[in-house]
């Protein structure tokens, strides 16, 4: 397994021993962190940053994890430069690759991360499209890992919200690599593409996975390891929208009532965050005065309790972010 040079788009791209690779030199990682014993493995390597949209995990875990890693990084900020509006995106991508060792984008349509990929040259990471978020569920799954004393092919994994965003495919294709048995719980109208469900049910075929797309909630959470749930409105998305999701996704809210329906005490609250879980955020305080809703996706009282694991999945993007650069940029030197 040699991974140099080589992007990290999808996780359709990797088989479950390279994403199984992928974890355990994230643990590498932490555990050397934490015992103040890193090596440089990207010494003087450049490091780009696109972002399209915002971000606060992921932007901080690339940052840090390449100044953990002696690397450099240039952050930009789409706003500020010609990326989509004076220049072609194929344009951006050879000027990149030669002037910097691997490229972050996060940003619309995945095609652009395939175009960044493809006419740079260099590995590029994806850091969200509309259709993935494939560092995520590398940090999600690291953090059952930590928590869940099972393999990953025996988690029972209940994604809840919003079925068809970037989150919903991503962990389904992560999912079906790993063999999961995973739901997502969602309303007709937010199901996911049903071609993406097609092929990661074939995907779970052979690895032994288990594929579920359902609207109803309390049959389907029985048993649950992991309560997964996501915002209702992606970023790109028209505000415009909250009313309808609201209406729809209400009753798919994770509340006290859905996490004792697990019947299982031990069951996880997982969440990729920011999350709407109370009004002290600008779009909360706002739905909160339009719809008299004072939690959106999540209640406080799930986000703040004990079945909650939302900060040890954060810290975790750095950890799985950092493996995912090592692995692509400095095999040699793991
Ligand atoms: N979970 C996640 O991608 O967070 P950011 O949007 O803050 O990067
Ligand atoms: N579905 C969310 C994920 C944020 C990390 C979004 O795209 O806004």
């Amino acid at each position: 397994m040699n991974f140099q040079g080589k992007s990290f788009l999808t996780l359709k791209d990797f088989t479950a021993e390279e994403i199984e690779f992928f974890l355990d030199l994230a643990s590498k990682l932490k555990i050397e962190k934490k015992s103040g014993k890193q090596k440089k493995r990207l010494q003087d390597k450049n490091i780009a940053l696109i972002f399209e949209k915002q971000s606060l995990r992921t932007r901080c875990s690339f940052e840090v994890g390449a100044h953990d890693m002696g690397a450099q990084v240039t952050y930009i900020n789409s706003s500020e430069c010609h990326i989509g509006n004076e220049e072609a995106l194929k344009d951006t991508a050879r000027v990149l690759g030669r002037m910097f060792d691997a490229i972050e984008y996060r940003g619309f349509s995945q095609r652009n991360v395939e175009t960044l990929a493809k006419y740079s040259k260099l590995p590029v990471w994806n850091g969200l499209t509309d259709e993935d978020h494939p560092t995520q569920v590398l940090a999600d799954f690291l953090t059952i890992k930590e928590h869940i004393v099972k393999p990953l092919n025996k988690v029972n994994f209940v994604y809840i919200g919003d079925g068809r965003n970037n989150m919903a495919n991503a962990l389904m294709i992560g999912a079906s690599k790993m063999g999961m048995n995973f739901k997502i719980i969602t309303p007709k109208e937010l199901f996911p593409d049903s071609n993406l469900v097609a092929e990661c049910k074939n995907i779970a075929k052979s690895s032994g996975g288990n594929i579920t797309i359902s609207e109803e909630i309390y049959e389907n959470v029985k048993n649950a390891d992991v309560i997964y749930t996501d915002v209702w409105l992606s970023m790109g998305e028209s505000d415009d929208l909250w009313k309808s999701r609201i209406d729809l996704l209400m009753p798919y809210q994770v509340n006290k009532k859905l996490i004792e329906a697990c019947e299982n005490k031990k069951v996880k609250f997982m969440h990729c965050l920011p999350a709407f879980h109370n009004k002290d955020t600008g779009i909360g305080k706002d739905i909160y005065e339009k719809f008299g809703l004072s939690a959106i996706e999540v209640t406080d009282e799930v986000f703040e309790g004990e079945n909650s694991i939302v900060f040890d999945e954060a810290e975790n993007r750095l950890h799985t972010i950092k493996a995912v650069m090592v692995a692509t940029l400095g095999f040699d030197n793991i």
